[in-house]
């Protein structure tokens, strides 16, 4: 499909005949609960309440519709609203936390308010009365009672207190308020609780119920399908004759988008690598560029612009700012090159979802607060190129397990992954040419003790942060004043939550002594311990 500004969705919807529409309502955890949804081999979307007309949501074709939760309330009247019509098309429905309240609340129920009452954590829920939806599924037997119970991670101020006409009430919490209602005959499911954490430990089965049993859906989302799917939906999309242009950073997904084009088109397409000056020098971008040459024989145009980079950010301190200018100098070198090259029709970008989720472009009410990925809709409207974004509707893991399945490396597919601004949202405050090549140095000092003390497989992403503040040191018999360096290291499956790394103080003790005395300028090292949330895992 072309859209109007020459955009090329490729949907992947060969091996997704069967899915699943998440209408998020600001959740934190919606791509989380996209992630179990398509772990459960079922394809699924999101799409923003504000954005889920029913046409749309007709289009999409669900086989069921899940309402996420969110952190407004029904009892202020400022909650998200959603057409009555979707509870009529009958298409099954799961209702969560805030979206069973909604759901309960638009059938004609009552939410209210629960000051002394409101429940963040784990809970217990009573199973008053068999369903499909949780027959056999319980933690335990409680003895008094008899009853099952399940164990729930709950996060709410409001609950339902009187049930829409037609529902049962299926579980209730220990307060006795409604923790699951059912409405069987119109296949609608409200659960209060979040299944998709980690927390509800039988979520997953609930969400499988859910999605297999009630919706119907069997599992097709496979990584054989999806690669053999993309590649032949590129090499429809593309012609037998046209050629492509890569923007390739380097990272996993430009490398796996590269890969698939290979495969697709053969050598109809070239890569545009931009270096600009904020990579390391172990950066994926560096391995990629030399693996590709190595093996693939790839045609890549690599362009050394690193003063242009650098002078466009002179005296900018801000963050959000510093990706946008790089964002901005990344789109205009690449806008040179394309009309230099005359015969390229399409422009292939490894944009992935989470990247069109983060950058707020669609869905997320919490939009304003994720930071913002240069390599979304950047490229957009130049004119007679249309964007081809083969990969847009996958995850990180799934784009990992493609490139697995296409027999790329695992050292490669699983490298540390380095952000589109490199550097920039390393050194804090302005961006110079000096700290970079600290920065440099004392990273190159880390990656080195992590292979060597073998623990850069047992971490999920480790790097050195420059802070631009003078601390003071003693080199001989003088007091010196020079920079701080910060390491820091998490492990996470998603990156959307991280603990920060435990390591032995020896192991910090030798790199802290190698990057102050190999690193010059560096008086002093310290260890990050904070993990996310609160904290991210970048430092800007
Ligand atoms: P945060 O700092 O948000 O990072 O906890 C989560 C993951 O995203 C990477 N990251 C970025 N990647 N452009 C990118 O391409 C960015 O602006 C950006 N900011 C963070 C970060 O390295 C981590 O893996």
């Amino acid at each position: 499909m072309i859209t109007s500004n020459n955009k090329i969705i490729i949907n992947n919807n060969c091996c997704d005949t069967y899915r699943i529409l998440v209408i998020d309502f600001g959740s934190q955890y919606t791509q989380l609960l996209l992630r179990r949804i398509r772990e459960l081999g079922v394809y699924s979307e999101t799409y923003s309440f504000w954005n889920a007309d029913i046409s749309k949501i007709s289009n999409f074709n669900p086989n069921g519709i899940i309402l996420s939760g969110g952190p407004h309330s029904i009892v202020n009247n400022s909650y998200p609203n959603i057409p009555n019509a979707l509870f009529t098309l009958g298409i099954p429905i799961l209702g969560i936390c805030l979206g069973m309240q909604i759901m309960a609340y638009k059938l004609g129920g009552t939410v209210k308010n629960i000051v002394l009452q409101r429940e963040f954590g784990c809970s217990e829920i009573m199973l008053l009365s068999d369903n499909v939806l949780i027959k056999d599924i319980y933690d335990y037997i409680d003895d008094d009672t008899g009853y099952p119970i399940i164990d729930v991670w709950m996060s709410h101020g409001d609950v339902v207190t009187v049930v829409p006409d037609g529902f049962n009430i299926v579980g209730v919490n220990k307060n006795q308020q409604v923790a699951i209602m059912i409405n069987e005959d119109k296949n609608l499911y409200g659960i209060q609780f979040h299944p998709e954490v980690t927390h509800t430990k039988k979520g997953k089965n609930i969400l499988e119920r859910f999605i297999k049993e009630i919706c119907c859906c069997v599992s097709s989302w496979q990584i054989n399908n999806i690669t053999k799917d993309i590649i032949n939906k590129i090499s429809i999309t593309v012609g037998k004759t046209d050629q492509v242009l890569l923007a390739f950073s380097g990272g996993v997904d430009s490398l796996v988008t590269a890969i698939l084009l290979h495969h697709a088109i053969g050598r109809r397409f070239i890569c545009i690598f931009i270096d600009n000056g904020l990579l390391l020098d172990n950066s994926i971008s560096n391995r990629v560029y030399d693996f590709c040459i190595k093996h693939y024989n790839f045609n890549i145009i690599r362009i050394s612009a690193e003063k242009r980079f650098l002078d466009a950010l002179i005296g900018i301190t801000n963050p959000e700012e510093k990706r946008k200018i790089i964002g901005r100098v990344f789109t205009e070198i690449f806008s040179e090159q394309i009309s230099n090259l005359v015969s390229i029709k399409w422009l292939a970008q490894g944009t992935i979802y989470s990247d069109v989720i983060e950058s707020g472009m669609s869905f997320s009410v919490f939009k304003n607060v994720i930071k913002s990925h240069h390599n979304v809709g950047g490229f957009t409207g130049i004119k007679n190129i249309h964007l081809l974004e083969p990969i847009k509707y996958l995850f990180k893991d799934e784009v990992r397990n493609i490139g697995l399945n296409l027999g790329l490396p695992y050292d490669i597919v699983y490298s540390y992954p380095f952000p589109g601004p490199g550097l920039a949202v390393r050194i804090l405050g302005e961006v110079k040419k000096e700290y970079c090549e600290i920065l440099r140095k004392a990273d190159s000092i880390f990656f080195e003790e992590l292979h060597r003390h073998d623990w850069y497989k047992k971490v999920s992403q480790a790097f050195a942060v420059f802070l631009p503040v003078y601390s003071v040191g003693i080199q001989g018999d003088q007091r010196k004043y020079k920079w701080v360096i910060v390491l820091r290291a998490v492990e996470t499956t998603d990156f959307m939550t991280a603990n920060w790394v435990q390591f032995s103080y020896d192991f910090l003790c030798i790199v802290s002594n190698r990057i102050v005395n190999e690193v010059e300028g560096v008086s002093r090292v310290v260890y990050d311990i904070s993990s996310k949330p609160p904290a991210t895992i970048e430092w800007e």
